[in-house]
């Protein structure tokens, strides 16, 4: 039997979620969203999150901003220590100070404002033992450093080598964050990295590139219920094999900018 631990969520509606510009494949701006149906499947995210117990602060969306419902580039907290983000693009850029305020505006003590590119919980993935930290698009290795000393946990750098999964959240979820347990995509990284991973994680679920580019990877574990887009549909019987609930997902819409469920879910871990 899996146990669920409460999570604490911070969310932001798709209010201006837009296609206006490209910064990684999936990105097609003649490919319109419809942002209604957009709107019902972050909804449908949020009520799946409060109907398991979960708690979801929400973080207002600011328009000029499409991508700020990927709610979990913006920061990363870890014992209560806010890392803010700094944009690789500029398009984004904006982003980052209005997670900053949020926090600072709920009393967070501890809050780093980055010197280097780091593109959050984008990136950043946290399991019991480390942070892994993806870098070859987005993150910058000296923003993986600067994590490391903020957060005073090791931090393990991975390279992603494939355009289509340009941030570790889109090629890596952790299942259980009390045993260092995930699930992958090997074709998403370098073969060093891939060797890495082996070593670290060698009871890994490993998921077929079909699963990965339905973006299966980009799921929520809370211990026991695994939240993903219902498109990966190779992985719910492993899922299930190991004990977890999948809950899957219509995020289709989500899906037209590079994103997933854990795209539009930062984790509070206070
Ligand atoms: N369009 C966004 C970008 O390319 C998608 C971000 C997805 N977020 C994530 N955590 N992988 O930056």
């Amino acid at each position: 039997m899996r146990t669920a631990r409460t999570r604490r969520f911070l969310m932001c509606p798709p209010a201006h979620y837009r296609i206006t510009y490209s910064i990684n494949p999936w990105m097609d701006p003649s490919k319109p969203v419809d942002p209604a149906l957009a709107l019902f499947q972050w909804e449908d995210l949020r009520e799946r999150y409060r109907g398991l117990g979960h708690t979801v602060e929400v973080l207002d969306a600011l328009p000029g901003l499409p991508d700020m419902v990927f709610a979990a580039n913006g920061a990363t907290v870890i014992d209560g220590r806010v890392l803010g983000a700094r944009f690789a693009n500029p398009e984004r850029a904006a982003e980052a100070p209005a997670h900053l305020a949020w926090f600072r505006a709920r009393g967070y003590a501890e809050i780093r404002e980055p010197e280097h590119v780091n593109e959050g919980e984008g990136d950043f993935v946290v399991t019991s033992s480390w942070i892994l930290a993806g870098q070859g698009f987005r993150s910058s290795p000296l923003g993986h450093d600067e994590a490391q000393e903020f957060f005073r946990r090791p931090v393990i750098s991975l390279e992603l080598t494939d355009p289509r999964f340009y941030h570790l959240d889109t090629a890596l979820a952790v299942l259980d964050d009390t045993a260092d347990e995930v699930m992958y995509y090997p074709g998403a990284f370098s073969p060093g990295s891939r060797a890495v991973l082996e070593r670290l994680f060698p009871q890994a679920l490993l998921a077929t590139e079909e699963d990965a580019v339905a973006f299966g990877l980009n799921a929520v574990s809370d211990g026991a219920n695994v939240l993903l887009p219902r498109a990966a549909t190779g992985l719910l019987a492993p899922l299930r094999a190991r004990g977890f609930t999948p809950v899957p997902l219509d995020m289709s819409e989500l899906h037209k900018a590079g994103g997933s469920v854990k795209c539009c879910s930062l984790e509070l871990r206070d």
